[in-house]
């Protein structure tokens, strides 16, 4: 029998467009716990596995975000992020499945031949702008640029900010948190720790907050992945105090964000060697595979959590966000 969940976003103030079709598979990764020990016991949240265009935690804020571009009345899509940009990609493919155009505007340069990001944005139908460098300020004009054309044009563009993590797409995120909790609670257990790679701070504050509004002692352990701790830490603070605002939803202090950015590295997008080793260990004991950028960067905090001995007996989540084209992306290492 299905839990009442312990929140239910108001669909007036949040209008929902599906894009998930059921919860993202969640199971336990022996062999891969065994070879780390067996000191802990780790499972895996599948959202690589959400069904459209490879997937990925994205797709959640983006039921939010195409429910209110819809509610607006608007007919196409406007959004931003780095070449490889997995919202930006799924943002294609949730516009195809509502029948909204998509103009995605992506940091430069561009390759010859296209990267693997941009090639399946335009397979999936949208519109790409790219920037001529990596600057963000480049790019942010270059989305005003976009929109005022589109306007100009007669448009009504809905424009998403990068990473769609703002309040109405973190919705999606602590939706999640109930989802994971119905499984787990369904499977004999609440989870001790959630491990998840953390960007914009979208996921780890929906998360944290949806735990927190079910009553669960389970610890959500950002990864830093795209800027440093004490930038991201106010980021995520600033969401959970607007979430906080929302009727019927747990407030959560600023005290109870982890976040670790010991796996960045050289920065955003950039491999590292234990990105690589944690990438490798996954899919030779469990055929799963992981994305440089993000999931294999929280993946190597949550081995080195293990071998520190920091989550001895504990029950662990390891959040698969998804991202797998980024195995295709041509990155520095
Ligand atoms: C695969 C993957 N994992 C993790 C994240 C980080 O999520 P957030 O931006 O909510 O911190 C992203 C963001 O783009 C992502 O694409």
């Amino acid at each position: 029998m299905r839990r009442v969940p312990p929140w239910t976003p108001d669909p007036l103030r949040f209008p929902r467009f599906a894009l998930l079709g059921g919860a993202s598979p969640l199971h336990p990764l022996p062999r891969f716990s065994e070879t780390l020990g067996g000191r802990v016991e780790v499972w895996i949240k599948r959202e690589d596995l959400l069904p459209i265009a490879f997937g990925g935690n994205k797709l959640r804020n983006l039921e939010f975000l195409v429910g209110a571009a819809l509610a607006e009345g608007a007919d196409c899509v406007v959004t931003s992020g780095r070449r490889w940009s997995n919202h930006a990609r799924l943002t294609a493919a949730a516009g195809a499945k509502a029948g909204l155009a998509v103009h995605l505007v992506l940091s430069g340069p561009p390759t010859d031949p296209p990267n693997a990001g941009v090639r399946l944005d335009r397979l999936l139908g949208a519109t790409v702008y790219q920037a001529e460098t990596d600057d963000r300020a480049e790019r942010e004009a270059l989305v005003e640029r976009v929109v005022a054309e589109l306007r100009a044009d007669g448009r009504r563009p809905f424009v998403i900010g990068v990473g769609g993590s703002g309040l109405t797409g973190v919705v999606g995120q602590v939706l999640a948190a109930f989802e994971l909790l119905e499984g787990t609670t369904a499977r004999g257990f609440v989870p001790n720790d959630v491990v998840v790679p953390s960007a914009t701070g979208g996921t780890h504050a929906g998360l944290l907050a949806g735990l927190a509004t079910a009553a669960a002692s389970t610890t959500v352990r950002g990864y830093a992945v795209a800027r440093p701790a004490r930038e991201l830490a106010p980021t995520i603070g600033a969401l959970l105090a607007e979430l906080g605002t929302l009727p019927g939803l747990a407030a959560v202090p600023a005290d109870r964000i982890l976040l670790d950015d010991s796996e960045l590295g050289p920065g955003y997008g950039i491999a590292t060697a234990s990105g690589d080793e944690a990438t490798r260990l996954l899919a030779t004991t469990e055929g799963i595979l992981v994305d440089p950028i993000y999931t294999a960067k929280a993946l190597a905090g949550l081995i080195a959590l293990v071998r520190r001995g920091e989550l001895d007996g504990r029950t662990v989540v390891f959040w698969h966000a998804g991202g797998t084209p980024g195995l295709f992306e041509p990155l520095d290492s």
